[in-house]
């Protein structure tokens, strides 16, 4: 049997890798490990808690006593590293909890890892570690091997996280993969996000809160096609690498607020301009050419296609966002254990 730890499950973008994996390979077993923070929803599972090849565990990837009776107990074949304080902008009001969780965490993993085995541990990275690309050079892309020039505590904690990877292949042996994914929309992304935030303040007749003059770029990609990426990278990627994945559907910020408020019939009086992030990252653009070539990846939606979709999926589960606003989302798991 197949073992697969999935850390940080509750979140975003591995609650919708947990929902493709347990569906795709019954033969395995998964276990989600999540501290459920206030970005972790244990709502987000309600696809895959019911199934008898997944198994729900609420705690600290830092909680070393933990970590190692969880290694111990199951003898994991692949652990997928999703857990981490991911918003840049508490980043920038706490460093220290993001390298405590995105850096110490995944050290725990990893000692872990060591002492009981792994075929696999797979960090999830970001683009946000190559630091940012100026506006008037579209030519320009980041490859695998670009340098590292992180901006803000956030991308600064993954790209630390990503030497320590780096160090416990190379000294202890650890098979370890990284992926470098850049921006993400999707169905269950919480609001503070720029797409969930602008769908949902949209939904219920509130302002659009646009940082600077909104001629930021970034890159989107379909939560589903990152899935698939990482699926690929777990199966057929070669230990020790590094993967780019990206949606080269770059667009900047003041365009993605306006597509939405356009497919929901509102106009731009709904923008609420407000002063800049500190150090705001211009554009992020990355090269995908070995994922394409040496995995066979592809992305199957283009921004204008997928965003429908999410807008769509955003007003049907009205009541995900009505929870999170009302905070009751954070008694799920209390209620139903
Ligand atoms: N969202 C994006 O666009 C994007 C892009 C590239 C990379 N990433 C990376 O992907 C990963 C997932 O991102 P996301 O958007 O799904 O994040 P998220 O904030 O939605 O989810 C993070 C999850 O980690 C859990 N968590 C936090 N601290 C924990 C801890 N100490 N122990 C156990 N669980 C903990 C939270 O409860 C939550 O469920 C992150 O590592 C992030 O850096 C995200």
């Amino acid at each position: 049997m197949t073992k697969m730890l999935v850390t940080g499950g509750a979140g975003f973008i591995g609650s919708n890798f947990l929902d493709y994996m347990v569906e795709k390979y019954p033969e395995y077993d998964f276990v989600c490990l999540d501290l459920l923070t206030y970005a972790g929803n244990y709502q987000n599972l309600c696809n895959v808690i019911d199934k008898d090849n997944f198994k729900f565990v609420k705690g600290d990837i830092n909680d070393n006593e933990l970590v190692d009776k969880l290694f111990e107990a199951e003898k994991f074949d692949y652990v997928v590293n999703f857990a981490a304080e991911s918003h840049v902008d508490n980043s920038l009001k706490n460093p220290n909890l993001f390298f405590e969780t995105n850096v110490l965490g995944v050290m725990t993993l990893l000692n872990a890892c060591r002492k009981y085995g792994i075929k696999r541990f797979h960090q999830i990275s970001t683009d946000e570690v190559y630091g940012d690309l100026p506006l008037n050079r579209p030519d320009l892309k980041f490859k695998e091997t670009s340098i590292l020039n992180p901006s803000n505590p956030y991308s600064a904690s993954k790209a630390s996280a990503e030497m320590i990877c780096k160090a416990y292949h190379r000294s202890y042996g650890i098979p370890i993969t990284i992926s470098r994914c850049t921006n993400n929309y999707g169905k269950r992304q919480f609001p503070e996000k720029l797409i969930p935030m602008t769908i949902s303040k949209i939904m219920y007749d509130e302002k659009v809160t646009l940082h600077g003059d909104g001629t930021n770029v970034r890159d989107w990609l379909l939560v589903v096609d990152h899935v698939t990426a990482i699926d690929l990278i777990l199966h057929k990627g070669k230990d020790g690498e590094i993967y780019n994945i990206a949606g080269d559907n770059e667009i900047n910020n003041i365009t993605v607020i306006n597509t939405i408020l356009k497919k929901l019939g509102k106009g731009e009086e709904m923008i609420e301009h407000i002063a800049d992030r500190v150090g705001n990252d211009l554009r992020y653009a990355l090269d995908t050419t070995k994922i394409e070539k040496e995995l066979g990846w592809t992305r199957t939606r283009d921004f204008d296609e997928g965003i429908e979709e999410v807008i769509n999926w955003y007003i049907d589960n009205k009541d995900w966002i009505e929870n999170i606003k009302n905070k009751t989302y954070m008694d799920f798991y209390a209620v139903t254990n």
